[in-house]
């Protein structure tokens, strides 16, 4: 119905590494060349777990619009935008909160995960329940088909499918759909009729995966249906009528094979991280004083790359003939760790070079970066109020 349009989001982290760059910025900047891509900063995200302390917020955004920009996401291409920007967002939060059965949020894994994680902050807030369903707004408000994001993300985004499809069977009906699809339950015959409707309302209004599944077994054993009954009961399970909202799709992004450099992987909040927009100076040095394989304590003994996190940057920066010289030098003791580290670090100075470079003028010219943004918002706000439009009337909440 509706061609590929592709939405993702970042919370505001501040300056990004590497492990953003090679994780997810050149994912979104291959993908603006194949799709329409809009991106956005989730700048009421972060609040969800920064609200004591929200007044790093702004600057954490305009740092890294800028390392997007920098990385090559480029604004002719791509629709770059700030959340708390377009407020169409928040209207179509409020409005899908009203249908939201409280057990879908609370079984969304990650609710309980970061609570768990996070004990020094007090997470049992609205706000914070509220963060997947603000992210299935961000999402339908669009009626992006394709989400860009990691495996972790995954269970929002099938919970934005599950709003999209709640909401298309509460207001999307057609004249007459329910009473068509009563009767069609009505034909499945006493026992089957019963079950059916018990395994719908599990589905319904307890999001019940199991018991959806079950139904739809059902009926694809039920033989004494016409094929417009049966399509009318699959649907009338979890939604049909009129699409207004689209189900949205996980585009799964390669885990990075970017590590850190401890090499576990690389993240803030291990402290092993090369930032983007590092100098020169400061790169080499990390890479130098790098760990390896703790079994080369002098220049004499023989290591394994397997166990050194050195290693698995050349899998990202070196070719063949590198890889062949680090393996070959290295079980032989043949060559010594920094020398070994070299070509990584030429490379990964390489990578940065143009980065940085555009980085720096960006960062001479603010202007430039708020008018790229006060652009994408323009834009995404034409397309929220589209939708919005469509909501509302759904709602019956038009006045006009
Ligand atoms: N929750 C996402 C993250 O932590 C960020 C995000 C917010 C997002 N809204 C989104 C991602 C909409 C994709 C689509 O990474
Ligand atoms: Fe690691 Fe290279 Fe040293 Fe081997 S030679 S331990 S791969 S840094």
């Amino acid at each position: 119905m509706y061609a590929d349009r592709v939405l993702s989001g970042m919370r505001p982290t501040g300056s990004l590494h590497l492990g953003h760059y090679h994780g997810v910025l050149k994912n979104w900047i291959k993908l603006q060349h194949e799709y329409e891509c809009l991106f956005f900063v989730a700048d009421w995200h972060a609040l969800t777990t920064h609200y004591d302390n929200p007044l790093g917020i702004e600057q954490a955004t305009w740092e890294m619009v800028i390392d997007w920009l920098a990385a090559g996401v480029d604004p002719s291409k791509a629709t770059l935008f700030i959340q708390s920007q377009v407020i169409e967002h928040a209207e179509l939060h409020l409005l899908l909160s009203m249908m939201t059965p409280l057990g879908w949020l609370e079984r969304v894994p990650t609710y309980k995960d970061q609570q768990e994680k996070l004990t020094e902050k007090d997470l049992s807030t609205y706000g914070f329940l509220g963060y997947p369903l603000l992210q299935s707004a961000d999402i339908l408000i669009y009626r992006a088909n394709q989400v860009p994001v990691g495996e972790d993300q995954v269970p929002h985004i099938e919970f934005s499918r599950e709003i999209a499809r709640r909401f298309n069977h509460l207001y999307g009906k057609e004249l007459g759909y329910e009473e068509k699809a009563e009767s069609a339950v009505k034909k499945l015959g006493g026992k089957k009729a019963k079950l059916y409707q018990e395994l719908r309302i599990r589905y319904q209004q307890e999001g019940d995966d199991e018991a959806l599944e079950s139904a739809r077994a059902l009926l694809g054993e039920t033989q004494n249906l016409s094929l417009g009954d049966k399509e009318r009961l699959y649907g009338y399970l979890e939604g049909g009528g009129k699409m207004i909202l689209t189900e949205p799709q996980a585009l799964l992004t390669e885990a990075s094979k970017m590590p850190g450099l401890d090499g576990q992987k690389m993240s803030k909040s291990y402290n092993n991280t090369i930032s983007m927009r590092e100098d020169p100076e400061s790169v080499s040095k990390k890479i130098r004083t790098m760990p390896t394989d703790p079994a080369r304590v002098r220049r004499t003994d023989p290591g394994s790359p397997d166990k050194c996190p050195v290693w698995q940057l050349h899998q990202v920066y070196s070719g063949e003939e590198v890889k062949a010289w680090v393996v070959q030098g290295c079980v032989s003791a043949g060559i010594g760790c920094i020398e070994c580290k070299q070509p990584v670090i030429d490379a990964v100075l390489k990578e940065l070079a143009p980065i940085q470079e555009r980085a720096r003028a960006y960062t001479q010219e603010p202007d430039t970066v708020k008018n790229i943004i006060a652009d994408g918002n323009e834009k995404a706000r034409d397309l929220a109020r589209e939708t919005m439009r469509d909501v509302r009337e759904a709602m019956g909440l038009h006045y006009t």
